[in-house]
């Protein structure tokens, strides 16, 4: 298919889509189209509310099911009839491609092998001084008593630090590749209007050229980085063209969430200032804030699986080719599970049940490492600031796929140490 036709079918699907969302969602209250708009953006939770008040599976008008029942949502995560592409599914111009994120067995397993080693618990811990200096660095900058923007100050360069030192992409590209990083983001939960897609299209074109740079750039002059030992591999385990889509995978995937796990759990805290005090008074209790707060308000809202074959899911019939929208962060307040849902709870026992990472063959591959990032860096800061405050309204990113913020000031009012 020739470009500009490509280009002609993103349009008229597009302009569909929101037809369809809107009829859904104002026509028909239907919480899934609801969910598109910027009701679903600004507090999705009563939505899965609503899903939840309509039974286990449902079907929506915007043609899927979906569903906020952990155990559903587990069973289809991890079920072989599910998988995260259909026999059609087809990639249109100016949609992200996400490597296996988005394909099933055996091409899923085979890339996801090649991953694995950099993410496993082993390497990412022996990672933590490196992290820890990157935080410190950034910290160092956030002097003087003005409020500052937690996200631009510690929360985004943080991750994007991190995962250009561990995919190898050369310090000189690093400010490029973080703007068209963002840029292509920002697309992950649908294409807001036909200008994003194009700004989509030149951010894949200039992501594409920065890797092939650090590609020539590795064989050259090998290092310890996952793009070393990609082009050292080079068309064993991974072919040519698999390279650019694995890469701009761990980009995404690296520094378009940990980004919001570390200002949800701040604003988490914050805004419930006895758990403030307790993790200030005690830093030990940093992972069980983090971990709550991955249950509580999650940075990756929902997923979707296609319908391989027909199959029975909580007495519905799903049809082979039907889409399931499993919501992970309604899963996350399902009653059954979890005790008073709606609270966040430092003491609860089992928090870490959650489906924040998602469940079966696609498990988060980064979630040692976003667990690692999010604990230094909440540490970092709250030993830093122990009298941190909310300095002013914060801003929410677009969409509701990614739930999190892009502006987040915040003032350091220093605690007075009684003498003696
Ligand atoms: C708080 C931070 C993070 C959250 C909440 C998160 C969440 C998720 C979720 C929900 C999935 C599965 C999606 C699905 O089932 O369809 C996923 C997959 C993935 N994540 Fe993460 N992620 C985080 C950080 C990271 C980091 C730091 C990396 C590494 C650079 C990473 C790499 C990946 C990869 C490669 C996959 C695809 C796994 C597969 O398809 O087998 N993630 N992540």
């Amino acid at each position: 298919m020739g470009p500009r036709r490509e280009q002609l079918i993103f349009v008229r699907d597009f302009l569909r889509e929101r037809a369809a969302i809107r009829v859904g969602a104002h026509l028909r209250r239907d919480p899934l189209a609801r969910l598109h708009l910027e009701e679903g953006r600004r507090d999705p939770y009563p939505l899965y509310e609503d899903v939840r008040s309509r039974g286990p599976l449902v079907r929506s008008t915007i043609g899927a099911w979906t569903s906020v029942d952990h155990h559903v949502c587990n069973e289809i995560l991890r079920s072989r009839s599910f998988g995260a592409t259909g026999e059609d599914a087809d990639h249109l111009a100016g949609s992200p491609q996400l490597s296996f994120l988005e394909m099933n067995p055996p091409d899923h397993t085979r890339l996801r092998r090649f991953a694995l080693p950099t993410f496993s618990p082993k390497s990412v811990a022996a990672f933590a001084p490196s992290i820890q200096q990157v935080v410190d660095d950034l910290l160092d900058k956030t002097v003087g008593d003005e409020p500052f923007d937690l996200v631009g100050s510690l929360a985004a360069p943080m991750p994007i630090g991190v995962i250009t030192r561990l995919l190898g992409v050369g310090d000189a590209d690093a400010d490029e590749f973080a703007h068209y990083g963002a840029t292509f983001g920002s697309a992950l939960g649908g294409l807001q209007s036909i200008k994003h897609a194009g700004e989509l299209m030149r951010a894949q074109q200039a992501l594409r050229r920065i890797f092939e740079n650090a590609f020539e750039a590795r064989r050259r002059d090998p290092g310890d980085d996952v793009i070393s030992r990609l082009v050292s591999t080079e068309g064993s385990s991974v072919r040519p063209e698999e390279m650019v889509p694995l890469c701009t995978l761990l980009l995404i995937a690296g520094f378009e969430t940990t980004v919001n796990l570390i200002s949800n759990t701040i604003l988490a805290l914050l805004t419930h200032p006895d758990a403030w005090r307790r993790v200030a008074a005690d830093p030990t209790l940093v992972e069980a804030a983090i971990e709550e707060t991955l249950r509580w308000d999650p940075p990756v809202q929902r997923t979707a699986r296609f319908a391989l074959a027909d199959a029975t899911i909580a007495g519905h019939q799903v049809k082979k080719g039907e889409i399931v929208v499993t919501l992970l962060a309604g899963a996350n307040r399902d009653p059954a599970v979890f005790a008073e849902p709606a609270r966040f709870d430092l003491d609860r026992p089992n928090k870490s049940e959650h489906l924040a990472f998602s469940s079966g063959i696609h498990y988060c591959v980064g979630a040692p490492l976003a667990r690692l990032e999010a604990i230094i860096a909440v540490r970092s800061l709250i030993a830093r600031y122990p009298g941190l405050r909310v300095a002013g309204p914060v801003v929410r990113r677009q969409g509701s796929l990614i739930r999190g913020l892009t502006n987040f000031p915040v003032s350091r009012s220093f605690v007075a140490v009684p003498a003696g």
